[in-house]
């Protein structure tokens, strides 16, 4: 059986309306990993981080700061990210730690899933390194997209700062989906801050989160590919029968 279930949203039934227009932005976000060469404006872009600041932080720190690039500057980032990538894989790691070294379930079991989901669209066999490899160094060319994003965080803050920054990246990318674009949030950049940092001059007090790829899809109304577990699976209600 799967891990999860695929995303059905309910239409609101109690309004007598389909689906509010926020419900549909937040559904119709996913990760793009294909970009039609189509150009994003810089006004487009500004926009889009204009409104994502409106996010909520502890104490209103705002701990986000974002590189935006586009044309030469994103093209020269791309080249040095993808030579090293290519030469010095294992002389490149994060200064966090993304991942767990082990995944309990049900984890392990969704982590699964996303790899025979992700290779199987692609029509990658697990097995097939190389072909693995070829797909993962997609990510240091935005995979396309016109606009690339890096963000970083200020190392002095604590965890609690993380979670300010996750709700400002997702109001990035549900801005984008508001403006007909999608995105892909990358924390592939992170490994690569030793080049990242000299290249777009980040402060040494900076740590590099992960990136964002912006832009119009190849592929307009591309269903979504990975699946969500169902309410039961993550929510507990208690309270309501009184
Ligand atoms: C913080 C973060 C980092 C991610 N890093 C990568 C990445 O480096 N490369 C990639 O192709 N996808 C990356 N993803 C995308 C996830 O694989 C994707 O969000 C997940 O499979 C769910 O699919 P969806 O976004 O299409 O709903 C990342 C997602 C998040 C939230």
């Amino acid at each position: 059986m799967s891990a999860c279930e695929e995303v059905v949203i309910e239409p609101d039934t109690a309004r007598g309306v389909a689906r509010d227009p926020i419900d549909e932005v937040i559904a119709s976000r996913l990760s793009c990993r294909e970009f039609s060469g189509s150009p994003v404006a810089r006004a487009t872009i500004e926009q889009i981080l204009r409104v994502a600041r409106f996010a909520p932080s502890g104490a209103n720190i705002q701990p986000w700061h974002v590189y935006v690039l586009a044309g030469t500057a994103k093209a020269e980032v791309s080249a040095a990210l993808l030579h090293a990538f290519e030469t010095e894989p294992s002389e490149h790691v994060s200064e966090y730690q993304y991942y767990a070294s082990e995944f309990p379930e049900p984890y392990l079991g969704r982590r699964q899933e996303f790899g025979r989901l992700f290779y199987g669209s692609l029509g990658i066999a697990q097995s097939d390194a190389a072909a693995r490899s070829r797909q993962t160094a997609k990510n240091f060319g935005f995979f396309g997209a016109p606009v690339g994003l890096i963000i970083t965080i200020d190392r002095r803050l604590a965890m609690g700062s993380w979670l300010d920054l996750g709700m400002f990246i997702q109001n990035v990318m549900l801005a984008a989906v508001g403006r007909g674009l999608q995105s892909c949030p990358q924390e592939t950049f992170a490994k690569y801050h030793r080049i990242l940092r000299p290249a777009l001059s980040i402060p040494a007090e900076q740590m590099v989160a992960c990136g964002i790829s912006v832009g119009h899809p190849r592929e307009r109304g591309r269903a979504r590919l990975m699946p969500r577990a169902d309410l039961e699976a993550f929510a507990s209600f208690k309270g309501f029968e009184d």
